[in-house]
């Protein structure tokens, strides 16, 4: 008799046959009532797939008895309750390694965007302001600029990669110094901001991390100062961020992601000195396939009782 999974969240075309050819799936519709279909299916489920934004509550976790695998396709997870299912045994495998070099090649291109206003010099160009104003404004280059990077886990360590190659002069904050870290590390955000020209946010979402950037990190990081952020909306005062680049304490912003999406303030869509992405960083073909698969690989680990592949808690 195959597993029973739930499927909080659907996954690949390949990856779902192969789940499919391995287990019983119950999958959750977002139009059925949820508690019902808990109560229906939860009790047989070994394992869960999901993604960062499917919600998996206490109570979730407490309706599925059998419960021992979470597997989520995504890098953050704020939205399952992780304390619940550490203390009910359960564990969660995350995806960061099948997407960290599509998170920071987005940090690059958003970079690139803001210090070298490719949105705004795009416009000049099809709007013709080349032909009848001339050369646009002179910008910035990469090369030799301080980069701060906020949190240096599995996708800080491949923006550091990356910009160290570009010539950036990286240095890092974070909860506590990594002994295996190369570059130097500076305890306090705000004066690490102060020595930056590019700040790139890449820590973990959630309470501990929430208003992390606020608005003496921003003052700090100046009117010169990009910030790149693709980890959580919720790691900027937003607002802060919002008055920042309005009355230019701040200089120009990167962001793939937002307080309220899918539908960012408008007051910040409206900015002429921000590159907006639709929170998109790992949305390419091969890495959302490489995702799924590693979903895949998760599972089958634990119901072959080998050591699980990406384990978190
Ligand atoms: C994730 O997977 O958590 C990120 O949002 C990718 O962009």
């Amino acid at each position: 008799m195959k597993p029973d999974v739930m499927v909080l969240y659907p996954t690949r075309p390949k990856a779902w046959a192969q789940l499919e050819a391995a287990y019983t799936l119950h999958r959750y519709d977002e139009a059925e009532d949820k508690a019902a279909f808990l109560a229906a299916h939860g009790p047989k489920c070994q394992g869960v797939v999901t993604n960062g934004h499917a919600k998996l509550s206490r109570q979730m976790v407490e309706a599925m008895p059998q419960l021992k695998v979470v597997a989520c396709s995504s890098a953050g997870y704020e939205d399952i309750d992780v304390d619940a299912l550490t203390d009910h045994g359960v564990t969660l495998t995350n995806t960061s390694v099948a997407l960290c070099d599509d998170v920071a090649d987005t940090a690059i291109m958003l970079m690139l965007a803001a210090r070298r206003g490719l949105i705004d010099a795009h416009a000049y160009t099809v709007a013709g302001d080349w032909g009848r104003k001339g050369m646009y404004p002179l910008q910035h280059t990469l090369k030799g600029a301080r980069l701060g990077i906020v949190g240096m886990g599995t996708i800080g360590q491949a923006i550091a990669a990356r910009c160290s190659v570009m010539g950036m002069q990286i240095a890092y904050y974070g909860r506590r110094e990594k002994p295996e870290i190369a570059y130097p590390y500076v305890a306090d955000l705000t004066a690490l901001a102060a020595e930056s020209d590019v700040i790139v946010l890449a820590v973990a979402g959630g309470d501990a991390t929430r208003g992390l950037m606020d608005e003496a990190a921003l003052n700090a990081l100046g009117p010169y100062g990009v910030l790149v952020n693709i980890a959580r909306g919720s790691v900027v005062d937003e607002p802060a961020m919002i008055r920042a680049l309005k009355d230019g304490r701040l200089g120009r912003a990167g962001l793939d992601v937002f307080l309220n999406e899918p539908n960012p303030d408008p007051e910040l869509t409206a900015l002429p000195n921000v590159t907006l992405y639709p929170h998109h960083a790992s949305g390419t073909e091969e890495t959302r396939d490489a995702m799924a698969q590693l979903v895949v690989d998760n599972l089958a680990a634990f119901y072959a009782d080998q050591p699980l592949l990406t384990a978190v808690n």
